[in-house]
């Protein structure tokens, strides 16, 4: 039987949801979740490296995620610091260039140099860009862009806004996955995802495993992206990229 073609997304964004979830079905505190959740993370970035996926961006921590109960969110806070220490080294082993995307004034000085120094270690890496995003919401990056065009006095166009986004150094993401069965945004990538293909994946995050990643790339493969053309107007769905969004 032919089987079509897998096209692997250049850049694959994913909001990891369902941890809370997972732990609950096992009679767990929610920080049980979080914590198998950085396990499936680690994961999935291998299985990312294997499959030739250049840019992996990731909803860890979100602008309203604050409004939690004080314990999870300093649960959280702490096992950022912990899953750092424990992945920075194979992150650098496996060329995985580390990029943390999102307000870092409101995280304790302890977290904002961990990011730092995650991020200088990584820096040299050329296989994967990695973009963990933390403190992070769509909104905030599009008003953070907007200020700072302001604050130089230049003119908000698409492509000025579009450089001055926290995003900047990887193009749009191809593949947008959301895992534990919400089918919703929540503030992610707003600007980025305009043309992203999405999917939406029941599996709980802790559960997420390379098979679910070969399941979501098999259906990004049999889409045909148009980026607002007609279907007869396209060569092969291979060739059509970002750039034919111009
Ligand atoms: C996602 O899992 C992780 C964060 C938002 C920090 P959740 O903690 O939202 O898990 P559910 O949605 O409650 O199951
Ligand atoms: C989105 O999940 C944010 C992250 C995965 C970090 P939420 O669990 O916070 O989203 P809502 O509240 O269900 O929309
Ligand atoms: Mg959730």
């Amino acid at each position: 039987m032919a089987t079509s073609a897998v096209i692997v997304p250049h850049h694959i964004a994913i909001v990891m949801d369902g941890n809370g979830r997972w732990a609950k079905k096992r009679l767990l505190p929610r920080i049980a979740g979080h914590k198998q959740g950085v396990d499936a993370l680690s994961d999935c970035v291998k299985a990312c490296l294997e499959r030739g996926v250049r840019v992996l961006t990731v909803f860890a921590f979100s602008s309203e995620n604050w409004n939690r109960p004080s314990d999870e969110v300093s649960g959280l806070m702490d096992l950022l610091v912990l899953a750092l220490a424990k992945q920075v080294p194979r992150l650098n082993a496996n060329g995985v260039q580390l990029h943390f995307i999102g307000d870092r004034q409101r995280l304790s000085n302890k977290v904002q140099a961990g990011l730092l120094e995650a991020e200088l270690n990584t820096a040299g890496n050329q296989r994967l860009i990695f973009n963990v995003c933390f403190n992070y919401g769509g909104r905030w990056d599009i008003a953070q862009a907007a200020q700072k065009l302001a604050s130089r006095g230049e003119a908000i166009t698409e492509q000025s806004l579009d450089r001055a986004l926290a995003l900047a150094h990887v193009p749009d993401p191809d593949l947008l996955i959301r895992t534990g069965g919400e089918l919703r945004i929540s503030n992610f990538m707003l600007w980025q995802a305009a043309y992203s293909e999405l999917y939406f994946s029941d599996r709980l995050w802790p559960e997420f495993e390379a098979a679910t990643l070969d399941e979501a790339i098999a259906a990004y493969s049999a889409r045909e992206r148009r980026f607002g053309k007609t279907s007869a107007q396209l060569g092969t769905p291979q060739m059509v990229s970002n750039e034919n969004a111009a």
